[in-house]
């Protein structure tokens, strides 16, 4: 895998402290909840970074997941959000933390806020692993993030391209020739 790229935009140990940044964020932000916040993974992406993110967290949080699939197999958002599976707890009510691995176009970020609220969450914030600010298409934004990135296409740490590379330790930047 480290072959396809073409080069190494963060390390395993760098994304292990911005990932405590994160819990960090997440446990001030928490520390006066009344209930215990529902955390949301967003399939397949944000596994890993859902798994270490709640676990570096000192506040009790429930763990729920969904996946979402809105680019198939190609570099392109469809613009489309499809849910695959969803979530298992009911939203009513709740402070809901949405954990993603990227947002690009925030097409999905901002259909899934909505999808939130319609389904009656007390609050939802975002904190996502990569943002692409220069991608956006909605004026959505994440409410904390790890990593701003340009545009490149980046895998590893649960990002993939033809749900390949997500394995990867590291984040990286793929070669143009295994996409293009
Ligand atoms: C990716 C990513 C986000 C979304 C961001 O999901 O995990 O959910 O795209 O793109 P957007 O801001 O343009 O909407 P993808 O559909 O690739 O599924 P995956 O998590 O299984 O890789």
């Amino acid at each position: 895998m480290y072959n396809d790229l073409e080069k190494i935009l963060f390390t395993a140990e760098e994304i292990t402290e911005k990932v405590k940044g994160a819990a960090d964020w997440l446990d001030k932000k928490y520390s006066a909840a009344q209930s215990m916040p529902l955390a949301v993974c967003v399939l397949k992406g944000s596994v890993f970074f859902f798994c270490d993110l709640v676990r570096a967290m000192r506040t009790p949080v429930q763990l729920d997941f969904m996946t979402i699939s809105s680019y198939g197999n190609g570099t392109v958002s469809s613009g489309k959000i499809k849910i695959v599976s969803d979530l298992a707890a009911s939203v009513d009510g709740r402070d809901v933390i949405i954990i993603e691995d990227i947002v690009d176009t925030g097409r999905t970020l901002a259909g899934l806020k909505r999808l939130l609220f319609s389904r009656g969450a007390k609050s939802v914030a975002c904190v996502v692993l990569a943002d692409k600010p220069s991608r956006r298409e909605t004026d959505v934004n994440a409410d904390y993030r790890c990593f701003t990135v340009g545009d490149e296409f980046i895998v590893g740490y649960g990002l993939d391209y033809a749900q390949k590379y997500r394995n990867l330790p590291c984040i990286g930047v793929l070669k143009d020739e295994i996409y293009r």
